[in-house]
C-alpha cells in the first residue's frame, strides 16, 4: 500500500462538530481517486503505534482542485477529535492511498437517475459522487438527507447552491429528527415508509434508477427493505459502511456455534506468521494485538486492503459485500472481518 504525506491547505468548519480538511496534492504527482473513495489517515496513538481511520473524500475529482476529507467528531473518539482539534493549515498528515469500491464509475452504462440516501457524516462520499455526476453527466439526482437539526446539516449552503445551479436535475429532501420550532420541512428519521413516500413523490423508477446510500446501519436496513419490496436489481444498489457491524459475543456464538480458539497461519511478505485467534477476534484483530504487521486500512470490510486467499481450512466472514461473488468463490477473504471456523486455516496475502 502506498502512503503519502499530504499538507493541509485549509480547514473549513462545516458545522459545530464537523470539519473539512483540504489538502494540497503531493508535490511529485496528482493524487488520483474516484468519487466515493476514502483515504486512511495514520496518526500517532498513545502507545507510539500509529492508529488508522478511514475518511471518505468529500471533494470530487471532476470539480475540486484540492482533495478534502470531512470529519465528524465522535464523542470520546481518538482520531476524529484529533483531526478536528489538533491539526492546522500547513501540517502534514500521513495517509494511505485512496481506496474503496463505493464509487461512481463514469464508464458504466447508466441511463437511470441516481437516488442517494444519506444521514450525518454519511453525506461525505455521496457529496463527492453527487458533484461528479452533476458535472460530468446529464443525469438527475434525488438526495434524501437526514440530520439532527438545521445546524447539523453538513454542506447545507453548497447543496443549496448546487440545487439552483442544476435546477431540475438535483432535488434535495431534508429530514430532521430534532428540528427547531421554525422548521417547516420533514420531521423524523429516514425509514421504510417515508423512504417509499419520498421516492414515489419524486418519480423514482425502481427498475431503472441507481441507489447510493451511506449512513447508520438502521437506516440502510430500512432502505434494503424498500429495494427488496420493489425488486431493485442488486447491481443498482451501492452502499458504504463507516463501521464494521458490531458483533455481540453472545450473538456471535449463537450464530456460529462452532466458533472456538484456532491457530491460524498467515503468509505475507515472505514471512509466515502462526498465531492464535480467540473466538471474539477477527484474524486481523488477533494479528494486530500481537504486533504482526499485516496490511489493512478501513477495518470494516470495505476497502480490500486486507485481502488474502484462504489456501486451507474454513473461514467465515462477518460481511462479504466488500468482495465480488467471483472473489468469494475463488477463496478470497478479508481478514478484518474473517473468523477461522476450522483447524489449520492458512491464508496467503499478496
Ligand atoms: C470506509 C470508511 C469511510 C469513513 N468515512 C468517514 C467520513 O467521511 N467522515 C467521518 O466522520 N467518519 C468516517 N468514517 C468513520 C471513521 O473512520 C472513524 O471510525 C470515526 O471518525 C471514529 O473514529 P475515532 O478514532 O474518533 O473514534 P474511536 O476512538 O475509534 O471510537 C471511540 C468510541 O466511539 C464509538 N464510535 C466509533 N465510530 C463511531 C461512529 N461513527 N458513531 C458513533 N460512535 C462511534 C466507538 O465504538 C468507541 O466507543 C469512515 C469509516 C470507514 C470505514
Ligand atoms: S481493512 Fe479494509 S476491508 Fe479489511
Amino acid at each position: 500500500m502506498k502512503t503519502y504525506f499530504l499538507q493541509v491547505q485549509k480547514i473549513v468548519r462545516e458545522t459545530e462538530d464537523t470539519a473539512s480538511l483540504h489538502f494540497w496534492h503531493p508535490i511529485s504527482e496528482q493524487l488520483r481517486y474516484k468519487a466515493g473513495q476514502f483515504l486512511t489517515v495514520l496518526v500517532p496513538g498513545s502507545d507510539g503505534k500509529k492508529v488508522r481511520r478511514s475518511y471518505s473524500m468529500s471533494s470530487s475529482p471532476a470539480t475540486d482542485s484540492s482533495v478534502a476529507i470531512t470529519v465528524k467528531r465522535v464523542k470520546g473518539g481518538l482520531v476524529s477529535n484529533y483531526l478536528c482539534d489538533q491539526v492546522h493549515a500547513g501540517d502534514f498528515l500521513e495517509v494511505i492511498e485512496p481506496m474503496g469500491r463505493f464509487t461512481y464509475e463514469p464508464e458504466q452504462p447508466h441511463d437511470g437517475s441516481l437516488v442517494m440516501i444519506g444521514a450525518g457524516s454519511g453525506i461525505t462520499p455521496l457529496f463527492s459522487i453527487l458533484k461528479t455526476v452533476l458535472k460530468t453527466t446529464d443525469r438527475k439526482i434525488l438526495l434524501i438527507y437526514g440530520n439532527r437539526d438545521e445546524n447539523s446539516i453538513i454542506f447545507k449552503d453548497a447543496l443549496q447552491q448546487l440545487e439552483s445551479a442544476y435546477a431540475g436535475r438535483l432535488n434535495v429532501v431534508y429530514i430532521l429528527s430534532r428540528p427547531s420550532g421554525y422548521w417547516v420541512g420533514h420531521h423524523g428519521r429516514i425509514h421504510q415508509a417515508n423512504g417509499i413516500w419520498f421516492m414515489k413523490e419524486n418519480g423514482v423508477d425502481f427498475r431503472k434508477d441507481y441507489f447510493y446510500m451511506c449512513g447508520p446501519e438502521a437506516m440502510m436496513d430500512e432502505m434494503h427493505k424498500i429495494y427488496k419490496l420493489f425488486e431493485v436489481p442488486e447491481v443498482h444498489i451501492f452502499y458504504e459502511r463507516f463501521n464494521a457491524p458490531v458483533q455481540d459475543e453472545e450473538e456471535l456464538m449463537e450464530k456460529l456455534p462452532d466458533l472456538k480458539k484456532q491457530t491460524v497461519t498467515v503468509q505475507y511478505d515472505g514471512e509466515t506468521h502462526v498465531f492464535d485467534v480467540e473466538p471474539h477476534q477477527t484474524i486481523l484483530e488477533a494479528a494486530l494485538e500481537l504486533d504482526i504487521d499485516l496490511p489493512y486500512s478501513c477495518q470494516a470490510g470495505m476497502c480490500t486492503a486486507c485481502l488474502g486467499k484462504c489456501l486451507e481450512g474454513k473461514v467465515k466472514m462477518d460481511e462479504d459485500e466488500g468482495l465480488t461473488e467471483k472473489e468469494i468463490a475463488e477463496g478470497y477473504v478479508l481478514t478484518c472481518v474473517s473468523r477461522p471456523m476450522s483447524e489449520g486455516v492458512v491464508i496467503e496475502i499478496d
